[in-house]
């Protein structure tokens, strides 16, 4: 990481730069501009499922599917809707260390179950950032501190170290805060990370939160499913490669985790050889799977699937480990545990809406969604997979999801890679990342580097360098910036209607 900041530009590169982004800068004249963040619409009362206890949160939207849901459903969505939004303290088990206090905190735009929240119009330029809003005002000097990377405005973040001391590989999340001074406790006297030491090493990454609208959904699209869209997207290419400019489309594959062959540090469920799907990397499984992890890594919270803490400073224990179990009643009944009810809300919870007037008219987006197709964007970025018909759940079954991604992982070049293995993933490749919902989002890509989607397109194309392969999206960004300034915004305007 250190090296690739100090390396001289290549003639490669220099010329690379010339053909894939000048294009970009010259267009900079009439040129077309990301809309912005659609403003979130707040849920009418009456059509808030769970009103009586929170929230914004609404399951799967469009009315048919609504009465599709069995009420016992609904009751389960609503009672895991408030267990994802309350926050936890030091007799609920938080920390020793943790990211935030709630599920809910970092995924909370444009509501419940979202992404992290930033600054959209009309915010009136507050504070945004619930983890700086946490840390200025429940931390005292003396405890923990604010590090630089967590911004009034920026995004919510979760930080990678990419080697551990003596250049072993490492990989996993170090955690923002620890609860030191918490709640005013004295005895545990736990440290954050020096986090600024990793960052003069250039040894620290970002993750932004990924969204969790429709991912039920998600978690039910068959293998098979995936494995033919993939293998129809590839046939494509090959077709295509004769007619255009020498257009070498992008490959893909998936993160299907075969027995023995699980490296990096968090995916490992070697053993089923199925295909996971959620998070930056596709690393993970299932919703179940990522609840249990998150509420240990997150929140410091360890639970059925994760029992035991991961720091066991002894003068910071405040609860039974694990944390969190489900609860046998009087009956002998087990009461569902808080893993179990996150997993249900996420389930459940509505897909993004589409808002295909925002934000010129229904006519630029459609003639954008055209050219998305066109310029190989739906290569990686599948506009939709039909779940299961086996689903248990009829709201769930044979039902058609507009997630624009493959669910597959794509190598990205050096400009995005950090260098993090995760699964079958390696440091360079990502899960080509759902663009439904994106209309709504403050912050783009794992790291939340931008909140502008021309940057977003932009920092999809690199060179071969540093060790990684050049990007697979490069001549998809060439087609971008080879596109004329109507049918960029055109383009623009149909991402932000997602
Ligand atoms: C400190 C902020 C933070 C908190 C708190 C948090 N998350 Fe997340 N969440 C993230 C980040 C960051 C990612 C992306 C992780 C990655 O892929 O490396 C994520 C990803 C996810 C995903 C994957 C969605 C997808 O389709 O990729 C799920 C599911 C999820 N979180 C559930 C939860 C649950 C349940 C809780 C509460 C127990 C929780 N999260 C608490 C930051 C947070
Ligand atoms: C080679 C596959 C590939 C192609 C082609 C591709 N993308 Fe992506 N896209 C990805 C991957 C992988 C990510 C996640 C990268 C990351 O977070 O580091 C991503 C992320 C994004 C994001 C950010 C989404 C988020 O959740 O933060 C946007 C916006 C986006 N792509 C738009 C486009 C557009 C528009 C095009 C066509 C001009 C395009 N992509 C072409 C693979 C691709």
């Amino acid at each position: 990481m250190k090296n690739r900041l100090r390396y001289p530009l290549g003639f490669g590169l220099c010329m690379f730069l010339l053909l894939v982004l000048a294009p970009g800068f010259s267009a900079a004249a009439g040129k077309a501009t990301d809309p912005g963040v659609r403003p979130p619409k707040v849920t009418p009362e009456a059509e808030r499922p769970c009103a009586r206890w929170i929230t914004d949160a609404t399951p799967i939207p469009d009315a048919a599917w609504v009465k599709d849901l069995p009420e016992a459903q609904q009751k389960l969505f609503c009672a895991g809707a408030v267990k994802f939004a309350t926050v936890d303290g030091l007799h609920e088990g938080l920390g020793p260390t943790f990211n935030f206090n709630s599920c809910k905190g970092c995924h909370d735009f444009p509501s419940t179950g979202g992404s992290s929240p930033g600054p959209y119009p009309g915010d009136g330029g507050a504070n945004t950032n619930p983890q700086y809003a946490f840390a200025s005002t429940q931390y005292q000097a003396g405890t923990n501190s604010i590090p630089w990377f967590v911004q009034a405005r920026g995004p919510v973040r979760e930080v990678r170290f990419v080697h551990a001391d003596k250049g072993k590989p490492d990989g996993g999340v170090h955690a923002v805060f620890t609860i030191r001074g918490l709640e005013g406790n004295t005895q545990c006297s736990l440290d954050q990370p020096d986090f600024d030491a990793q960052h003069r090493k250039g040894n620290m990454i970002f993750r932004i939160p990924t969204p969790t609208f429709g991912a039920g959904l998600l978690e039910q699209i068959e293998d098979s499913t995936i494995d033919a869209n993939l293998k129809s997207r590839q046939a494509r290419r090959y077709g295509m490669a004769k007619n255009t400019r020498g257009f070498s489309l992008p490959i893909g594959r998936l993160n299907i985790v075969r027995v023995g062959h699980a490296h990096g540090s968090e995916n490992r469920n070697g053993n089923d050889g199925t295909i996971a799907r959620f998070g930056w990397k596709a690393q993970n499984k299932s919703l179940l799977v990522f609840a249990g992890e998150a509420y240990n890594v997150e929140m410091g919270i360890s639970n059925e699937l994760f029992q035991t803490e991961r720091d066991e400073t002894p003068a910071c224990q405040f609860a039974p480990v694990p944390n969190d179990t489900s609860n046998p009643d009087r009956s002998g009944l087990a009461v569902l545990s808080d893993v179990e009810l996150f997993a249900a809300f996420m389930r459940y919870l509505a897909p993004p809406a589409r808002d295909a007037e925002y934000p010129h008219g229904a006519s630029s987006g459609a003639q954008g969604e055209v050219i998305f197709d066109r310029i190989g964007c739906s290569h990686c970025h599948s506009p939709s997979m039909q779940t299961s018909m086996q689903s248990a759940v009829s709201a769930l079954r044979d039902h058609d999801v507009a997630l624009y991604s493959d669910l597959a992982l794509h190598h990205m070049g050096y400009g995005l890679a950090d260098g993090i293995s995760q699964g079958q993933a390696g440091g360079d490749e990502f899960r080509s990342a759902p663009l439904w919902g994106l209309g709504q989002r403050a912050f783009f890509l794992h790291d939340g580097r931008t909140g502008d989607l021309v940057e977003a397109i932009r920092a999809h194309a690199s060179p071969k360098g540093h060790g990684y392969p050049k990007s697979e999206a490069n001549p998809v960004v060439s087609e971008y910036f080879r596109l004329s300034n109507e049918d960029q915004q055109h383009l623009l305007d149909f991402l932000r209607s997602l």
